[in-house]
């Protein structure tokens, strides 16, 4: 910064001015410094520096001149001086204030610069949950179920022995009841029983009993059975139950619905086959299969090389089940169905291990968007 020239600190007479003519070079000389100083400030902190070197009140080069050059100049001298102080003066005070706008306006600019916000920089993408895959698998059921004409209908996990077996048609000591360990509630003496539903089947048995045919459900929900947790077996898990009653429901019906549905759920491509099986609420009943769509039927490692998936059970409604909700046996007919939703999605999305819904592991669950 400025190397202030020493001559400001003497006075004229020790600088040998005697005569007018050498005012003004002597002040040209201070100009041209105080020049060289001004083209060098360049941020706030410079630019106090340069105004208190010139301009300070008591250490300034002004207050120097005016000092030592001015108050002592002998009286031929002072008009020449005063005026060539004055005009410095000016131009120094100009300046001053002109570099400090400069200086503040480059600053500024910075500042803008460096907040700048760049919109054509991608933005920050926030991640947002999706639907478990349980969900997801639900409502890709249901889209089918309703686009037939079914209505969702929900029912509670706490039931009674009689809507999760009796009305069933699964009495007790029925084998059946082993198939199904059940968690029973733990309820003072002498209350009636209470258990967490085996099955979504029970709500058939509660619509039944508060509508009148045509009956088309289908029964979302979680289920509870004393299982031993393992790859293919949890103590909580989901289904979805279905069931169609009318006056004019034939086994084709069943055949035509269950083709349809398995067709839309995993492709075209994908072939069914109904194979004879047991349950007590349903006569006949059956196992649905689909054709592995993985090998189109070959047989893979998803298909345990049998070139079949076993899907779900389901069969035309026991007669006797009619006999538990009052409905005419012999004027109705109708069938229904239990898809395990778990046992879909593994299917489906080829995930070999059931507790993997259960452990909320996002890098899990981020797999199914
Ligand atoms: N409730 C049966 C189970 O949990 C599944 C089932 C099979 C439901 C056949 C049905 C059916 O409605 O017709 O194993």
């Amino acid at each position: 910064m400025t190397t202030k020239t020493s001559n400001v600190l003497q006075t004229l007479a020790e600088l040998g001015v005697s005569g007018d003519a050498q005012v003004p070079p002597l002040f040209a000389e201070l100009r041209a410094e105080f020049d060289r100083d001004a083209a060098a400030v360049n941020d706030e902190a410079l630019w106090k520096e340069f105004r208190d070197a010139w301009l300070g009140r008591k250490s300034g080069v002004l207050a120097h001149i005016t000092d030592n050059w001015l108050k002592p100049a002998p009286p031929e001298l002072k008009r020449a001086v005063g005026q060539a102080l004055n005009e410095l003066r000016a131009h120094v005070e100009a300046v001053v204030e002109a570099r400090r706008a400069a200086v503040e306006a480059s600053a500024e600019r910075e500042a803008t610069a460096r907040e700048r916000v760049d919109l054509s920089l991608p933005g920050v993408r926030r991640p947002i949950g999706t639907h478990h895959l349980i969900q997801q698998t639900f409502q890709e059921i249901a889209r089918i179920f309703l686009s037939l004409g079914y209505t969702v209908v929900e029912g509670p996990e706490i039931e009674t022995p009689y809507y999760n077996f009796e009305a069933l048609n699964i009495p007790e000591h029925h084998p059946a009841r082993d198939t199904m360990d059940t968690f029973y509630l733990d309820l003072p003496a002498g209350a009636p029983p209470r258990l967490l539903r085996t099955h979504t089947s029970p709500m058939q048995i509660h619509v039944m009993e508060s509508q009148q045919p045509p009956v088309r459900i289908i029964v979302p929900g979680r289920v509870y059975r004393r299982d031993n947790p393992d790859s293919t077996h949890a103590f909580a898990f989901h289904q979805i139950e279905g069931l169609a009653v009318d006056t004019d429901i034939t086994f084709c019906d069943f055949k035509g619905t269950v083709e349809y549905f398995v067709s839309q759920f995993f492709g075209p491509q994908v072939k069914t086959r109904l194979r004879s099986s047991y349950f007590p609420f349903t006569e006949p009943s059956t196992e649905v299969d689909a054709s592995c769509h993985v090998c189109g039927g070959s047989g893979c490692r998803v298909c345990k090389f049998s070139g079949w998936i076993e899907l779900f059970g389901a069969g035309m409604v026991d007669p006797a089940v009619y006999g538990f909700v009052n409905y005419d046996a012999k004027q109705l007919s109708g069938f229904a169905f239990g898809m395990g939703v778990e046992r879909f999605a593994m299917r489906k999305y080829g995930i070999s291990d059931i507790q993997l819904f259960f452990q909320n592991d996002v890098r899990f669950l981020r797999q199914f968007p």
